[in-house]
């Protein structure tokens, strides 16, 4: 057999070239939008494609399948539930993809997702035992897929963990994210073992009750751009450039320059509305990271744009796809509004429509009161 993770470093994703090294047919799990790199791998090892899967439809970018397809004539190939537009050849729980000696067995364990399979690799000709297991966002290393970007079940996610660590010790685990926001507290590896994480993934160790607690807790970050990627994913619009695939150098300010801003600028608040109504830089608009390309005829392009989120990290993103897509006098605020908080600075409250500032609240905040929302 051959077998090939292939590691997007600017998603955190991960995609798989599974083939048999004897019928030289191939298999391609979770592609990313640029299909040349698996192109020329095809090419180089004369292997033909005959099955191109998605474990789940991504929220998180924009998958190449149809252009695979297309190109190479392969069939597409999602669970039954999938919700899309375009046909696929609709997979079922425990149906196996033949591809030369090697079987692709396909395991549903929805959570994440609840069209969300699972791929175990069996070689038979070495053994009827599965070797590997492709989990796509439900087992990651030392974390699983969040479900609570919508579409997705908590309960679901510990049974399907559940199933999954039921499976022999030594098969290998290679999840579809190694970083990235569809997990909480990946480890950062891109593979593992199922024996390893049935005893130190710290999900596996708690039961239904705190499993589903701690997947819960929290706003959900949804994935910049998760709106229009989604769509596109799913045949409903085309909008592939609403991936960020460069990293512009973009400026950053500080709170300091943020207050001192001048007064044509936009501040754009790119949290979740809940963590942007229980307390914001006042004057900021609300516009969610997963929606900003989606709103992108919202964004004025002849004035300043600051972008702000709670500590920097998804403002410089969502600067840098504001860059990316041509708007150029962008900033991003380093620190974010827990800089701005932190330093006693007045807070508003409540949605953009409402810009008055709570004396009560902006007190309680100011006492020290620290966010419990995850970037
Ligand atoms: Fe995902």
């Amino acid at each position: 057999m051959y077998f090939k993770q292939i590691l997007d470093e600017r998603c955190g994703c991960a995609s798989y070239l599974i083939a048999s090294r004897g019928s030289h047919e191939a298999a391609i799990v979770d592609p990313a939008v640029e299909t040349q790199q698996y192109d020329a791998l095809l090419a180089e090892r004369n292997f033909r494609l005959r099955y191109v899967i998605d474990t789940h439809v991504h929220a998180d970018h924009v998958s190449g399948a149809r252009d695979l397809r297309a190109k190479h004539g392969a069939e597409l190939c999602l669970h039954e539930s999938a919700q899309v537009t375009y046909p696929i050849r609709p997979l079922k729980d425990g149906e196996e993809l033949p591809l030369g000696q090697l079987r692709l067995r396909v395991l549903r364990t929805p959570g994440h997702r609840l069209e969300l399979i699972s791929i175990l690799i069996i070689n038979p000709p070495r053994s009827p035992e599965p070797s590997m297991v492709l989990t796509g966002d439900s087992l990651l290393v030392g974390d699983v897929g969040r479900p609570d970007f919508g579409g997705g079940d908590a309960a679901a996610q510990y049974e399907s963990l559940s199933r999954l660590l039921r499976l022999p010790d030594w098969v290998a685990v290679f999840p579809g994210h190694f970083e990235g926001p569809c997990g909480k507290g990946m480890c950062g590896r891109p593979s593992t073992t199922i024996g390893f994480e049935r005893l130190y993934n710290p999900l596996a160790r708690l039961d239904r009750a705190a499993f589903i607690a701690t997947l819960t807790d929290g706003v959900p970050a949804r994935p910049l751009n998760m709106t229009a990627i989604e769509a596109t994913n799913r045949g409903l619009a085309e909008m592939p450039w609403a991936m960020l695939t460069s990293t512009p150098p973009v400026r950053e300010i500080d709170i300091g320059a943020l207050e001192a801003r001048p007064p044509d600028a936009v501040v754009l608040d790119v949290r979740e509305p809940e963590e942007y109504a229980h307390g914001h830089v006042p004057g900021a608009v609300s516009l969610p990271q997963a929606d900003l390309a989606s709103r992108l005829d919202e964004v004025p392009r002849d004035r300043p744009i600051l972008t702000v989120c709670e500590r920097g990290i998804r403002s410089l993103r969502a600067a840098q796809f504001l860059t990316q897509v041509g708007i150029t006098q962008v900033a991003s605020v380093n620190g974010g509004t827990a800089a701005w908080r932190g330093a006693g600075k007045p807070v508003s409250f409540g949605d953009t429509a409402l810009e008055k500032s709570r004396v009560a609240e902006s007190e309680w905040t100011h006492a020290g009161a620290r966010s419990s929302y995850r970037i």
